[in-house]
């Protein structure tokens, strides 16, 4: 007799560790418990993915929910709604909240926090200070905590661990997922009065100087300490951001110990056309470069170099962001808007859907060590995202559902869209609107077996 589960997929374009197939999927109790021939189960639920593209549901590792502290900005159920809505079915939230993420109270508080309010899965950072060294070993080895967030150059926040003195004893001491934002802060110092007190000495201020303060060789010099570092105490490390054509031989020569992270602004963007157009809103760290950065990256990401993209999610208001440079804050969202944009790159042929897949599942599972997630396949969880691949449609600031409202993504006309996400087999999202409630849960790591 044909046996009683939960959802059956039939139809779809199936992208599979073992390539694209159309095939069925039969899902049981979250967990995808067949590909391919469903023909002994009985479903309570069937949805024809017919002209649909099935994907794994993407993790973005790298997100600012901004709560505790920012609600004007974000809280952690406006941003894992706008997650749902663009195809996101995990994130990873970064420590730079008011207060900073920095003991393992503060973690376990956010993990209190985050019941019933997310709509995705998550995990939670913790962030280093020169000081915090006892605090981050106890943090990393907790269910949920996917990692530590080191920031080597300062950025929104206070949280900075600028000399190899400092990053060197915690690299020593923890032993998982060390993500870096990798600036330096030295010559973040001396470009301030170089670049930007000078500037403004003859009355120059503006936006366009921000990747001259922020220039590539701020990026280029902490990256090589960075991997210096990580070769001498041989630990792995994750590059977050890399924005520049220098970092790049660095990074492949140095592949055994060192995995990276690009994102899709600084693909889709470049300047000096982003500074025009969007002026402030196209702010960020690391800055949005000239063009050749730009296709440098897309090299890395087409050669595998690349192993992750995420969105850096990181709403300032729009009044915020109306103050005069340099006094504005860096970063932009971008949760909603990164699938629908690697979409469009897809159709524009700059990405295989292999390699969008990789990038944005199978690449941060196998990056952070994630349980049952990142693939389609059996025994996983049914997290998924259905794509109609031939959907033409403009992001527009209306769809965001951020607290902040904005997108520099707005008017932007996109080919390949999400229609449906599926959170452990429960649709969350189908034709942008959001279905169900926050049934989100905290994402489980390989680690928890090794260090119990
Ligand atoms: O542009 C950025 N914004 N870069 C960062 O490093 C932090 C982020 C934020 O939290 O606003
Ligand atoms: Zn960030």
């Amino acid at each position: 007799m044909a046996q009683a589960i939960e959802l059956v997929i039939t139809g779809g374009l199936l992208v599979t560790p073992s390539g694209i197939v159309r095939a069925d999927l039969a899902i049981d109790h979250g967990l995808i418990v067949a590909v391919g021939d469903v023909s002994d189960y009985r479903p309570a639920n069937q949805i024809d993915a017919k002209n649909l593209v099935v994907m794994p549901g993407v993790i973005d590792t790298h997100v600012h929910f901004r709560e505790p502290g920012f609600p004007e900005k974000e809280d952690m159920a406006s941003g894992s709604r706008a997650a749902a809505l663009g195809g996101v079915t995990t994130v990873f939230d970064m420590p730079n909240t008011k207060p900073a993420t920095t003991t393992v109270a503060l973690l376990q508080d956010k993990f209190e926090r985050a019941k019933q309010r997310f709509f995705v899965d998550y995990g939670f950072y913790i962030g280093a200070t020169p000081n915090n060294t006892a605090e981050l070993v106890a943090a990393e080895g907790l269910p949920g905590c996917a990692g530590i967030k080191l920031f080597m150059g300062s950025s929104t926040g206070d949280l900075l661990v600028a000399e190899d003195e400092e990053i060197e004893p915690i690299m020593r001491a923890t032993r998982g997922t060390l993500a870096v934002h990798a600036e330096d802060e030295s010559r973040l110092k001396a470009n301030k009065k170089d670049v930007l007190d000078s500037a403004a000495a003859k009355g120059e201020c503006g936006v366009h100087l921000h990747p001259c303060y922020r220039d590539v060789e701020t990026a280029y010099r902490a990256t090589k300490r960075l991997i210096d570092l990580a070769r001498k105490l041989n630990r792995r490390v994750h590059v977050l951001h890399v924005t520049s054509a220098q970092e790049l031989p660095l990074l492949a020569a140095n592949k055994d110990l060192v995995s990276c992270e690009v994102l899709p602004q600084h693909l889709a963007l470049s300047a000096p056309s982003c500074y025009d157009k969007l002026g402030t809103l196209a702010q960020m760290n690391p800055p949005i470069r000239d063009a050749e950065h730009g296709r440098a990256l897309w090299a890395a990401i087409r050669n595998g170099l690349i192993d992750t993209v995420g969105s850096d999610h990181a709403p300032h208001t729009l009044a915020e962001k109306g103050q005069a440079y340099p006094a504005t804050p860096s970063g932009m969202p971008g949760v909603q808007t990164m699938l629908p944009i690697l979409l469009d790159a897809v159709n524009a042929g700059s990405l295989t859907l292999e390699r969008l897949v990789d990038l944005t599942s199978a690449g941060p599972a196998r990056v952070y060590g994630i349980k049952r997630k990142g693939r389609l396949a059996v025994g996983f969880d049914a997290d998924l995202v259905l794509v109609d691949l031939k959907k033409r449609q403009t992001i527009r600031n209306q769809w965001i559902a951020s607290t902040c409202g904005w997108t520099p993504f707005d008017g932007m006309e996109i080919t390949g869209w999400p229609v449906m996400t599926i959170l452990r087999g429960m649709p969350i999202m189908q034709d942008d609107e959001l279905l169900g409630s926050a049934v989100g849960q905290p994402v489980r790591f390989q680690k928890e077996e090794v260090t119990g």
